[in-house]
């Protein structure tokens, strides 16, 4: 055959493989308000440098007529390139093609990807958009979905794996991004759920909408399965490169070191008057994050999910970490159990990618009450508990004010392999505060005092000068000193920089049993 006769042929079925389910269906995407799998490729890459895996692939089903219709690349887009310079490996599901539905190829595709990333050592970005399941093939499709995700749990805590929801993900189709480090969601045209409206109103009898079940408020607020939610697609694109920004590309690296311009040393005055006198009135602890952290920039995970607790990255001296802090403007920061589970989970990403944890530690308690008792407290406390004690990657730790009870050992404490502990002169560390104190180990004494308050106002008095404050854990070296809060920034980085080389490690085993 004539050489440019070959080479138009290979150009004729590129050109019908980037045209996916062809025009019409292309502008019915743009219509709802989605771009296609390949645009959104273009934004989140570098630009040119994606290289396209598999773009001649086509189904083998003959049932339902299927062997009819073909799409030249079937219904996602795979393949290779870079953010800021350094290797991705991407899959984009194609809406345009049989709705993004999952087929026996769609499966082959994405297992291929994953297993370049993981032979690799890169990340992998999967962009969602799919009806499911593609019903046409039936369990072989089911198979595909039971193959990626064996290789989701295997890559889990080896490669970061990041998820885009950018239209329906439904049915046990979640179950892929779920079992991923980070779920992005695009707000009003994403959602997500194991069973959906038809389905809920046919078993419960409630009526809802998709974005009432599973949109990105829900997830990002309710259920805490979304991580970021973005105003729009482009949006979503740019905030998965810059979460990239403070990654390793495996756990056997280290997180980058970005130049960020910011004095290692400087001291804002501003942290020295930012605890109210009164113990008991908020502050808000993404003010002492900002001030403290490079440029003030922070990297805020599940920002609208448990916000009595606030996790998050950012840059000290140019160094990536992980920032974890009790939130007292939002229910005096209380540990309860969504919180307790989402800084668990942040936790153990840090430690699984090598990133420095910073806890900030203002902490009441432990959340008193039927509810979380019931809903099982006791085991989710327990995984914050695990997650701290397990983790072997350089933990700081800063008590801003309280740090009572429980709490107290569970916030990256010294006994807990905290590697430097520091406290602010407001420090209050004791088994609880001190009107709760007062009114249990003086109760007899109350009852029988002539004027109750004032002898209880002398009693919280005394307690608080013995007991609330940092010196009698430091006088025990729990905390290893106490410094001016304004002094935080460079002492934090001075305490990365000691640290660089830590070394740490937990006995050997298969894996450890981390309370679910
Ligand atoms: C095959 C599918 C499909 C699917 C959509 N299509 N979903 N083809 N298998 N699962 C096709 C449609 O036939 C249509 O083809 C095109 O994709 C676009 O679909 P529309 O319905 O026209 O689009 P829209 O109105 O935007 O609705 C999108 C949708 C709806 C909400 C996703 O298509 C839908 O409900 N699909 C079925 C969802 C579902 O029940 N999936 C199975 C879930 S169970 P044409 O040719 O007209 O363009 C599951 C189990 C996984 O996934 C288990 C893993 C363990």
């Amino acid at each position: 055959m004539d050489k440019s006769i070959n080479i138009q042929k290979l150009h004729d079925l590129k050109t019908k493989s980037r045209m996916g389910g062809g025009e019409e269906r292309i502008k019915a995407q743009h219509a709802k308000g989605r771009l296609t799998a390949r645009e959104r490729i273009d934004l989140l890459l570098d630009k040119g440098s994606f290289r396209e895996m598999d773009a001649f692939v086509q189904h083998r089903t003959n049932d339902f007529a299927l062997d009819k219709q073909k799409f030249i690349g079937d219904s996602v887009v795979t393949g290779w390139g870079t953010i800021e310079g350094k290797l991705v490996y991407v899959f984009s599901q194609d809406f345009t093609v049989f709705g993004g539905s999952l087929g026996e190829v769609h499966a082959e595709k994405i297992c291929k990807i994953m297993d370049l990333a993981m032979r690799n050592g890169a990340p992998i970005i999967g962009l969602n958009d799919s009806g499911g399941a593609r019903i046409q093939e039936g369990v072989v499709s089911l198979a595909g979905y039971a193959d990626i995700f064996l290789r989701n749990t295997l890559a889990s805590g080896v490669i970061p794996q990041i998820s885009a929801i950018m239209g329906p993900c439904a049915g046990g189709a979640v179950y892929s991004p779920a079992l991923t480090d980070f779920i992005f969601m695009t707000r009003n045209t994403s959602y997500m759920f194991v069973t959906g409206p038809d389905v809920v109103k046919a078993v419960t009898h409630e009526d809802v909408t998709q974005e009432e079940l599973g949109g990105a408020s829900v997830h990002s607020e309710k259920s805490g399965v979304c991580h970021v939610a973005a105003e729009n697609e482009a949006d979503t694109l740019f905030l998965i490169r810059k979460l990239l920004s403070y990654l390793p590309q495996n756990n056997m690296e280290d997180p980058p070191f970005v130049e960020t311009g910011d004095n290692p040393l400087r001291m804002d005055e501003a942290l020295d008057s930012i605890i109210p006198d009164d113990a008991n009135k908020p502050y808000d602890i993404k003010e002492v994050i900002r001030l403290i952290m490079d440029n003030g920039q922070f990297f805020e995970i599940h920002e609208n999910y448990a916000a009595n607790i606030v996790v998050g990255f950012a840059r000290l001296g140019g160094h990536s970490v992980g920032i974890v802090a009790n939130q007292p403007a939002v229910l005096a920061g209380v540990l309860d159990i969504d919180a307790s589970e989402k800084a668990a989970r942040f936790v153990r990403i840090c430690d699984s990618f090598n990133i420095p944890i910073i806890t900030f530690e203002d902490v009441p308690g432990f959340l008193p009450g039927t509810n979380q008792e019931h809903h099982g407290i006791i085991r989710s406390g327990a995984k914050l508990l695990y997650a701290y004690c397990e983790a072997t990657v350089p933990k700081l730790t800063v008590v801003t004010r309280k740090a009572y009870g429980g709490a107290y050992c569970v916030m990256s404490s010294k006994h807990i392999r905290g590697d430097v502990n520091l406290a602010w002169p407001s420090a209050e560390i004791a088994v609880m505060g001190p009107d709760g104190a007062v009114n249990i180990i003086f109760r007899k004494e109350l009852e029988k005092a002539e004027d109750p308050l004032k002898r209880k106002a002398e009693l919280v008095a005394e307690y608080r000068e013995k007991f609330a404050s940092p010196y009698v854990a430091a006088e025990r070296g729990y905390i290893d000193d106490v410094i001016e809060p304004k002094e935080t920034r460079p002492r934090l980085i001075n305490a990365l920089e000691m640290l660089e080389n830590k070394r740490d490690s937990n006995p050997p085993k298969k894996h450890g049993n981390i309370p679910l």
